[in-house]
């Protein structure tokens, strides 16, 4: 077997089922919303990753300083011989914890799971000349359908879901998410969880409305996904993005907003669709969380938080669980 391999867990046509799915019920819902998961073709994911250098958006730096201090702890109490990253994107932050699991001298395979392919085709390929006897397994899915991590991966396995990406789920898609990872756990598996905490609204919303509008570009993108892959007729600048924080779900929202009323023809799905001048529509929302939240939704599913870390601001945390 090489040292990199990139499957499919999911039929063929899939995505393009989904999409259609998500589009049609999400655009005749009122208020309009979209699952994120669409913003990330190959362009999406490469805005992700200027998003992730911007000055406003600490979570990544925040998160980076806790895999910085913790890793070797982590290593030390998982023993992974498999490390699983669900939505690992470029796996930047990832090199942390190959480099702490291959000192400790237990990791034989990681299994990058992401919906975009051209995202874990860069980090296999720079994986493979950095770690040149870590077998990588990458796999093409969609982790509320499938976590695409077989049983028969040597175990103990851990599997990290990092950059608050849990929060992307509303609070029922995340019970149902946490159960079936859960149910795809072992004795002696672990679960590395990081979660962007609550903090002043300000920070919150310059985090997801950065001044140089990378955020904005990110968020638009999902609307040239529909053009390309449903052909659609959405204005390059008929939207302006928008991002707010909404206090009682403790969660931050981006949306696009029609800059005047527009009719936008979809064409694969044979659906036409009016926006109101101002009318949005929700295209992410992302959950901050306490730690006794975090607990509690791990203690739903059947996980019990053992370890909780923060970056020295308080601003995110990383939870480590087990299964119960
Ligand atoms: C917020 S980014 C985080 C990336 C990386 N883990 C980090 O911490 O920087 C979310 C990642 O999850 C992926 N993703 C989003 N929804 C997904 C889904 N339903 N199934 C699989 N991957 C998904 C995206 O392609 C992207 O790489």
């Amino acid at each position: 077997m090489s040292q990199f391999d990139l499957s499919r867990l999911l039929p063929a046509d899939y995505f393009s089922h989904a999409l259609r799915h998500d589009v049609r019920h999400g655009l005749t819902a009122s208020p309009k919303w979209l699952p994120p998961k669409w913003f990330y073709d190959a362009r999406g994911s490469e805005l992700f990753e200027e998003i992730t250098r911007l000055p406003e958006y600490y979570p990544t730096r925040a998160e980076r300083e806790i895999l910085t201090a913790r890793a070797g702890e982590i290593a030390a109490l998982t023993k992974a011989r498999t490390l699983v990253e669900l939505g690992s994107g470029s796996s930047e932050k990832t090199r942390l914890l190959l480099d702490a699991l291959r000192s400790l001298g237990t990791l034989g395979e990681y299994v990058p799971v992401d919906v975009s392919e051209s995202a874990l085709e860069g980090a296999g390929k720079a994986l493979t000349t950095e770690y040149p006897d870590l077998a990588v397994r990458a796999v093409v899915s969609d982790f509320t359908q499938g976590l695409g991590f077989s049983a028969d991966s040597p175990a103990p396995r851990l599997v990290a879901f990092l950059g608050g990406t849990l929060g992307n789920l509303l609070p029922a898609e995340r019970a149902e998410f946490l159960s079936s990872l859960r149910a795809g756990l072992a004795p002696g598996d672990a679960l590395l969880l990081g979660t962007d905490l609550v903090k002043d609204p300000a920070v919150l919303v310059a985090a997801y409305d950065d001044a140089a509008g990378v955020t904005a570009e990110f968020n638009k993108n999902v609307l040239q996904v529909l053009n390309r892959e449903l052909r659609a007729d959405f204005p390059a600048d008929g939207f302006e993005h928008h991002a707010l924080w909404d206090a009682e779900q403790e969660w931050i929202e981006m949306r696009l907003r029609a800059v005047a009323a527009t009719t936008v023809r979809i064409q694969e799905l044979g659906l036409t669709v009016e926006f109101a001048a101002g009318e949005e529509l929700r295209t992410e929302v992302s959950a901050k969380f306490r730690r006794e939240r975090v607990a509690e939704e791990l203690a739903a599913a059947g996980l019990r938080l053992t370890q909780w870390w923060t970056d020295r601001e308080g601003r995110f945390g990383l939870s480590l669980a087990e299964p119960v």
